[in-house]
């Protein structure tokens, strides 16, 4: 079918503009080595994201996939692991077929992060990949590892030539969180990765921002109309982000210590959805101009005052998760009884500009809550007016925007509506909107999506180092006052987080959604 007469101005044949965004986009020639990649994210996440890469064939033909680690397999016993954890965490069908087509670039290099000998091993390994699998020296380093050893691993990149990207070939490197510990680490650890690889060439894990829902906010605020004129303090009220566990730390109290959910949640995935219900519209979907917009938000951000009244805290105890009774934090394994790190945490931040002012964000999450749940709720001021008899609108709560993140992936929209009857009653409903019903495909996993940007060279959903410290100015006041206010309060675990959290919102007069 030809272009119709009635074609938008511009309009341009998608079957013949390769830079048609609705295309699918293919890596071109390259190879991904992983560092850690026996350690739990590899073999849940990632692994199984190459694989469903290429079994959507957005891969190029002559992918390498390469295992760098401390065991000492061959490349077969590294397939055979990899195709196990491709099995069990792929999201498309799993077919023999594309795995032995994937299996063909897989190689698996020995080495220990203080050993100089396995780096060596992986600049030889990369460089005969070249003519192997015509891979044209294009590599991307992924350090799913400890972040204590993201600087070692750098520096051995850069020994090695590894990090060294020459006219015709890219190297790039890809960050898991927590990027820092706080903003002086934060600003030492981008000191340290500038040292040996280019800003641009730098591609910060934030997996929340590969979600098909967060990418939506920007879909839902700038494709329509009908919300951005009320996107603002004079018809928001505030805004309040959940992202609630309702599992505890089972095993892994012991590396969670000294983290805490601040830090683990709040610092990257929080602040990230924040800054983009908050930001301008940016000039266009290019990676500079959203960034741009982040920044311009975040640096009008602060955190409200004072401290002691404007954030919460707290760690579970035990109690009932649903049908079953679970352990509170203090009796986990490998849990240091000392430690005062929080498994709640909650705050508050106001928007310094024109559109915000007035507004507070509140940002809070937890392990062992009511429900696994992250959602941002825009919740909208009381109409100024209400021509009914007060009992009439006794159930009518204020009217609210909810970006269901995860899981029910969607968007509802509550506001009054007459309950059927002879009388009048107003109470509240919802207009729903589900990613399940409404397409037909199915959202990409976010490393998915992440992965094949990053072999793209796409760095839009990546938050840059200018970002990353701006969430952790507004964290550290936070936690250094934290640090010296005695231990959490206890929460009872199924429930929705200490009793300081609603009392922080009881101030102003608001409470918590019960999601
Ligand atoms: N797991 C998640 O869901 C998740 C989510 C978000 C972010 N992250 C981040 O992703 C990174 C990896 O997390 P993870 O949960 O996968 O950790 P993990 O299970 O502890 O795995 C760590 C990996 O690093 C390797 N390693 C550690 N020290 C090494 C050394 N000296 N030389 C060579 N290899 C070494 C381990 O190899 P061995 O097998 O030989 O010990 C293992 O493969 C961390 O930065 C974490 O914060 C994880």
């Amino acid at each position: 079918m030809s272009p119709s007469t009635d074609a938008p101005a511009g309009w341009v044949n998608p079957l013949r503009d390769p830079r048609d965004r609705r295309l699918p986009r293919i890596a071109g020639s390259a190879g991904l080595v992983i560092f850690g990649v026996t350690g739990d994210l590899s073999k849940k996440k990632l692994i199984p994201a190459v694989y469903d890469l290429a079994n959507r064939g957005l891969l190029p033909p002559g992918f390498a996939l390469v295992g760098f680690g401390r065991r000492r397999w061959t490349h077969a016993e590294f397939a055979a692991f990899a195709r196990e954890s491709a099995r069990e965490g792929c999201r498309t069908p799993f077919r023999d077929d594309v795995w032995e087509r994937l299996a063909e670039g897989l190689r698996f290099v020995t080495g220990s992060f203080d050993d100089d000998a396995g780096f060596d091993a992986l600049a030889a390994q990369l460089t005969a990949l070249e003519t192997e699998r015509g891979t044209g020296g294009n590599y991307a380093f992924y350090l799913s590892i400890p972040p204590d050893d993201f600087p070692t691993v750098c520096r051995h990149l850069e020994r090695t030539g590894c990090a060294r990207a020459t006219d015709l070939s890219w190297r790039r490197v890809v960050i898991e969180k927590p990027f820092g510990h706080d903003l002086a680490s934060a600003r030492e650890l981008n000191e340290v990765v500038a040292a040996v690889f280019p800003e641009d060439s730098v591609f910060r894990i934030d997996h929340y921002l590969g979600k098909e829902t967060v990418q939506n906010i920007l879909a839902l605020r700038f494709a329509n109309q009908l919300f951005e004129p009320v996107w603002n303090g004079n018809h928001v009220d505030h805004v309040q982000i959940t992202m609630a566990e309702d599992i505890g730390l089972g095993g892994r109290a012991g590396y969670y210590d000294g983290i805490g959910a601040a830090r683990d949640v709040i610092q990257n995935h929080l602040i990230q959805l924040m800054a983009l219900v908050a930001m301008e519209e940016p000039t266009d979907f290019s990676a500079s101009a959203l960034r741009a917009e982040k920044i311009k938000v975040l640096e009008s951000t602060s955190l409200a005052l004072p401290i002691a009244e404007t954030t919460a805290r707290g760690q579970y105890a035990g109690g009932w998760q649903g049908s079953e009774q679970v352990v509170g934090l203090k009796e986990e394994e490998g849990y240091d009884p000392a430690s005062t790190t929080e498994t709640f945490a909650a705050l508050t931040l106001e928007v310094h500009n024109r559109r915000w002012a007035g507004v507070p964000f509140y940002l809070r999450t937890g392990k062992r809550l009511g429900r696994r749940v992250t959602e941002i709720a825009v919740v909208f001021r009381r109409a100024p007016h209400l021509p009914f008899d007060a009992t009439m609108t006794e159930e009518l709560g204020k009217n609210a925007l909810v970006i269901r993140v995860q899981p029910d992936e969607g968007v509802t929209l509550r506001f009054g509506s007459k309950v059927p009857g002879t009388a009048m009653e107003v109470r509240d409903v919802n207009m729903d909107f589900a990613y399940g019903e409404a397409f037909t495909e199915s959202s990409p996993e976010a490393y998915e999506r992440l992965i094949l940007d990053v072999l793209l060279g796409e760095p839009s959903l990546f938050p840059v180092s200018r970002e990353v410290e701006l969430s952790w100015e507004l964290l550290d006041p936070v936690l250094e006052q934290w640090a010296v206010s005695g231990p959490p309060e206890q929460y009872q675990s199924g429930t929705w987080g200490p009793r300081g959290a609603d009392e922080m919102l009881a101030r102003s007069g608001r409470t918590w959604r019960r999601p």
